[in-house]
């Protein structure tokens, strides 16, 4: 299973001033770029914190919102509230049949599935701004290293790396 960790951020490495922000700071194409790897994956993960910031679920993908409140519920098929482990929540999704998956932040349950040495890629727009303060890539310290496998300006001075993780 592919899992790919799918985010935007600063040239100071910031994902949001913090955990309240909605991700309206990007450009055009990484707003298409996103929209096109999440469908072809056809399912996106995320915490509960980042989908409050966008406050409905993704249309035409599975959405999987990581929560510990069980008040959360949701009548709609293609939104699951869970507080399974990023390890169940994968296992699954292979069982269904799924063999890529989008991990769509934030910070903390970034961290839950790096923890779990469960993403396999990470694909980031680097956007033209510095944010000073906020939110990083990932909450917890970690040891991972990587290789650039493309590079390119998807949009006047902003940069898409795509990086796969070496186990
Ligand atoms: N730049 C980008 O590309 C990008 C992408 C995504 C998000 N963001 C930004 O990131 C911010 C949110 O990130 P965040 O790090 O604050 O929060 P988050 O990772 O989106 O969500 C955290 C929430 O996940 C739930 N959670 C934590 N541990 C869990 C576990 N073990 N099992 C089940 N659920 C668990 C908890 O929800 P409960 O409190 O409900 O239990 C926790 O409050 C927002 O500002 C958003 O806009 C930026």
């Amino acid at each position: 299973m592919e899992v790919i960790l799918l985010m935007a951020m600063t040239l100071d490495g910031k994902i949001a001033r913090d955990s309240l922000q909605l991700v309206d700071w990007t450009g055009k194409a990484d707003k298409q770029y996103f929209v096109r790897l999440t469908r072809k994956a056809g399912v996106v993960i995320m915490g509960s914190k980042t989908f409050d910031t966008i406050g409905k679920p993704l249309p035409g993908r599975k959405n999987i919102v990581m929560t510990r409140n069980s008040d959360r519920k949701s009548q709609d098929e293609n939104l699951v509230f869970t507080d399974q482990s990023p390890t169940q929540i994968i296992n699954s999704l292979g069982e269904e049949g799924f063999e890529s998956v989008a991990l769509i932040g934030g910070a903390i349950v970034n961290s839950l599935f790096a923890r779990e040495n469960l993403i396999t890629q990470i694909h980031v727009t680097l956007i033209p701004a510095l944010f000073g303060r906020g939110l990083s890539l990932f909450r917890d310290s970690l040891d991972v290293k990587l290789e650039l496998v493309e590079n390119r300006e998807i949009e006047k001075d902003h940069l898409l790396l795509v990086y796969r993780v070496i186990p």
